[in-house]
């Protein structure tokens, strides 16, 4: 039983810390893609390295906090408040991240960004750093070590300048834009130069990685070759790797007792209505305000349904030191309530809004009784919750509407409904399309998108890297 030994290394940790008392901590669910894929890989020696999402200045609180982590084979990095704000809510997640997504870079006080732009990203770079420290103290020779997304694009080259040996890959779970885009970015050199330091790059779709390639190509000046990208004969491999879930895990869990008591429940409250379902974290990327709209204009076409139908959004608060996450927050709210007022009656409302993520269980339930999803992302790396839907849907056979601007629209396009989140005529009329669409139709829609989410695994998708990456290195070898 000599598994590979893997080290995941992740700003998320599949659990976040709450703390309870001086020496006590409770352990949550962490919620986003990037941990539901990690989650159904299991045939590695896993550890993880990562944040716990909490500050912890003490000693004893750091102490007790890594005891009740390494249960679940989870290594903290411990950052401080400044590094936080400077590093997760200002250069991750309001520069990186929306400028992945084609949002742009901020520009409501465009000198004031600029100038503390370098002060974020020396807080990214220190972060990182951290992140590695942590790697060396407890990697092993052998050691397969992946790093994660758009929080550790320097991590490869502060592991590799240690140890050059050390087997590095780097997979990017957001989209990678168009060099046009990239070439913004005031760090965009440095950035991609730290990135192709790992052996293996990795991307949900063969667009962003070729993204990737033309952006090394046109601002580093490297050579673009069908394996990777090439600078003084070091091949840095890159290639697609296109995530899925632990269908299984869905699947099952929609015969537990717990899930078919919730189906029950939600099956008498909206007995006589249809449901469309929406499921994300509430960030400007998922298009809900696109999304509300669009039901608006179809309730308002179709007074017919105006009772006969209900919109279940749930927004799961994320990023919420962030300003524009704020107000995002704020003006849902305010469309919500907007339409609510104008369609709602004494006894029921056309949309439930919940700002709160759901357990396991409910969310499973949810997916199973409900009769259209409705996914319109902005941008999105993969959307695993079209394909969650999905993997709940085989007794009902329920529609998807898919973003075309998903990574999964590659995948679930011919089985889904794909539309342009940005055109909400083509939205308002895709609802009605699914609302009546025949029993036959959606049966070979589903069967279709099924059949991709059951064979395409999170569980494959690891395997693949890991071991693309092995032949990458041996490969290297082998040149030298
Ligand atoms: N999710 C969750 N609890 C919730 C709502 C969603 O754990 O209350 C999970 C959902 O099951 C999915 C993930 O969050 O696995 C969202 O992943 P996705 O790839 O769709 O988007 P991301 O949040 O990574 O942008
Ligand atoms: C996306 C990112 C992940 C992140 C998740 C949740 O899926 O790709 O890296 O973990 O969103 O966001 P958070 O900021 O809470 O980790």
């Amino acid at each position: 039983t000599s598994k590979q030994r893997l080290l995941v290394v992740a700003n998320r940790l599949p659990v976040s810390a709450v703390r309870h008392g001086e020496d006590s901590w409770q352990l949550e669910m962490s919620v986003g893609g990037l941990v539901t894929a990690l989650l159904g890989v299991k045939e590695f020696d896993t550890r993880w390295i990562g944040w716990a999402g909490v500050n912890v200045p003490d000693e004893i609180g750091q102490k007790a906090l890594a005891k009740a982590l390494d249960e679940k084979r989870c290594i903290p990095v411990f950052l401080d408040e400044e590094v936080v704000h400077q590093y997760y809510n200002g250069y991750c997640n309001n520069i990186l991240w929306p400028l992945f997504h084609y949002i742009g870079l901020p520009q409501e006080d465009r000198l004031a960004t600029t100038r503390s732009f370098q002060s974020q990203f020396d807080a990214y770079k220190k972060a990182n750093q951290l992140f590695a420290d942590v790697v060396n103290e407890h990697y092993e020779e052998g050691d397969v070590v992946w790093c994660h997304d758009y929080h550790l694009m320097f991590l490869p080259k502060c592991l590799k300048e240690r140890n050059s040996k050390m087997k590095v890959g780097w997979f990017l779970h957001t989209p990678f834009p168009s060099s046009e885009i990239h070439r913004m970015l005031p760090s965009r050199l440095e950035l991609l130069r730290s990135v192709l330091a790992a052996d293996l790059v990795g991307f949900h779709t063969y667009d962003y990685a070729r993204h990737f390639v033309s952006a090394c190509t046109r601002i580093l000046g490297l050579e673009g070759t069908p394996e990777g990208v090439e600078d003084q004969g070091k091949l840095t491999r890159i290639a697609a790797f296109p995530v899925g879930i632990d269908s299984e895990r869905f699947i099952k869990a929609l015969e537990l007792p717990e899930v078919q008591d919730h189906m029950k429940v939600l099956k008498q409250r909206f007995a006589g209505r249809k449901v469309m379902l929406g499921v994300d974290r509430l960030d400007m990327i998922k298009g809900i305000p696109q999304k509300i709209l669009a039901f608006e204009k179809f309730l308002e076409e179709n007074p017919n349904w105006r009772n006969k139908v209900v919109l279940l959004q749930i927004a799961v608060p994320t990023r919420t030191d962030v300003p524009e996450y704020q107000k995002l927050t704020s003006q849902v709210h305010e469309i919500v309530g907007r339409i609510n007022g104008r369609f709602g009656s004494l006894t029921a409302v056309p949309i439930h809004h919940l700002d709160r993520s759901l357990d396991f269980h409910e969310l499973c339930a949810l997916y199973a009784v409900t009769d259209v999803a409705l996914v319109t992302s902005l941008r999105d790396g993969m959307n695993l919750v079209s394909y969650e839907y999905v993997a709940c849907q085989e007794s009902k056979k329920g529609v998807l509407i898919l973003s075309e601007f998903a990574g999964a629209a590659q995948s679930l396009g011919a089985g889904a409904i794909l539309v342009n989140p940005w055109n909400v005529t083509e939205v308002a009329s895709s609802i009605g399309y699914a609302l009546n669409m025949p029993a036959d139709e959606r049966e070979k829609r589903h069967h279709h998108n099924f059949k991709h989410v059951i064979s395409h695994t999170a569980q494959e998708w690891a395997s693949t890297f890991v071991s693309e990456l092995n032949v990458t290195i041996v490969e290297a070898q082998l040149r030298t």
